[in-house]
């Protein structure tokens, strides 16, 4: 089974071949970074055009890769929701008139359901059902249980700020430049985590929510009154701040696996790529004894190969859409799990 996987939800166009739902025959991304820099962020109007400009190119280098002809795909899967609007419409339109002209079945794929198919990618063991899925992204940040493909229910997500907006943010306050994330994570490498003192917020004992824009605020109070550091004294900031959101991140989760008595945590989304996060939680899973599955970091990220992986899973279940599929720029995980605007 080769499915086509296509992902223009935000800033990335990609595509990938995914074969049987695991193997990656193929996964191209055309990061559009050095776009929206100048601007301090994401443009959603730049966003599109780009989509339109690169999509078409981007299809063709995947199946090349792939070492297949189209005529081979069993089925095309692509993004419809969340995201940015226009930036979708130019994936799902083109997944739509591919699927037309070679006669081939389209399954709409969220991109959250994505980002927690992302693990069952590749040769690595598959984490058991049901487990905790900690999805930090640019856009969200929650706490989910999945009881089995395609079951979830939201047990947290945050208030306010998405932990990779909050990395976002804090990366322009220091003179970072857009996205911060990676910045910060590379920085921090070299920083003291303890020299700068900074909040965490961890509202109520059960409380498996979020909320990351105080840590935000006192950044920026902090930094109106010192002034911007340099040299080792940012990295020990961005070491701080980074260990700051991480914390939190790693209580909640443990949190969440003991009230659901939950052996297995699976992390995804964008903010799954840091180094910080990716370490402390295996000391927390050694401690505690819990099963951590996280993706290489190129999967954590945005990318199609997650795409075609959750888009192989509907295939198998049935799932079809037919051309008349639109896009839902607040699509929810599931019908009644809603998680935080973006
Ligand atoms: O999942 P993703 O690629 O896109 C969304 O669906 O939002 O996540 C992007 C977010 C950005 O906020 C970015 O700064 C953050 O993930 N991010 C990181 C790292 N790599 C990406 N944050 C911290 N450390 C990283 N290494
Ligand atoms: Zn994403």
């Amino acid at each position: 089974m080769l499915v086509l996987g296509i992902e223009t939800s935000c800033d990335e166009t990609a595509a990938a071949v995914v074969e049987d739902g695991r193997r990656v025959r193929a996964d191209v991304v055309a990061s559009q970074i050095l776009v929206h820099a100048p601007y301090g962020g994401v443009v959603p109007e730049v966003a599109s055009r780009q989509h339109v400009a690169t999509i078409v190119p981007v299809i063709q280098r995947t199946i090349a890769e792939a070492g297949i002809g189209f005529s081979d795909l069993d089925a095309v899967a692509v993004t419809c929701g969340p995201g940015l609007v226009g930036a979708l419409l130019v994936g799902v339109e083109t997944a739509k008139s591919l699927a037309f002209a070679l006669g081939k079945p389209l399954i709409g794929v969220n991109h959250l359901a994505g980002h927690l198919a992302a693990i069952f990618l590749g040769e690595d063991a598959t984490p058991p059902f049901p487990h905790l899925a900690l999805l930090v992204s640019g856009g969200h940040t929650a706490l989910i249980r999945v009881d089995e493909p395609g079951k979830t229910s939201l047990l947290g997500a945050t208030r306010d700020d998405a932990a990779g907006e909050a990395f976002d943010k804090v990366g322009k306050l220091l003179g970072l430049g857009y996205p911060g994330g990676v910045k910060i994570d590379k920085l921090a490498a070299t920083g003291d985590p303890r020299a700068v003192e900074l909040p965490r917020a961890l509202p109520g004992r059960d409380d498996l929510d979020f909320s990351f824009s105080g840590l935000k605020t006192a950044v920026a109070t902090r930094l109106a009154k010192t002034g911007v550091p340099e040299g080792a004294a940012l990295a020990d900031f961005c070491a701080s701040f980074q260990s700051a959101v991480v914390d939190v991140l790693v209580r909640k989760s443990r949190r969440a696996l003991a009230r659901e008595g939950l052996g297995a945590l699976v992390v995804c989304g964008g903010v799954a790529a840091n180094r910080g996060l990716r370490a402390a939680l295996a000391e927390a899973a050694r401690e505690d004894g819990f099963g951590l599955f996280i993706p290489p970091p190129k999967r954590c990220t945005d990318n199609a190969a997650m795409i075609a992986a959750e888009g192989s899973a509907l295939y198998l279940r049935g799932a079809r859409a037919g051309l008349d599929l639109s896009v839902d720029p607040g699509l929810p995980l599931a019908p009644g799990l809603p998680l935080a605007p973006s």
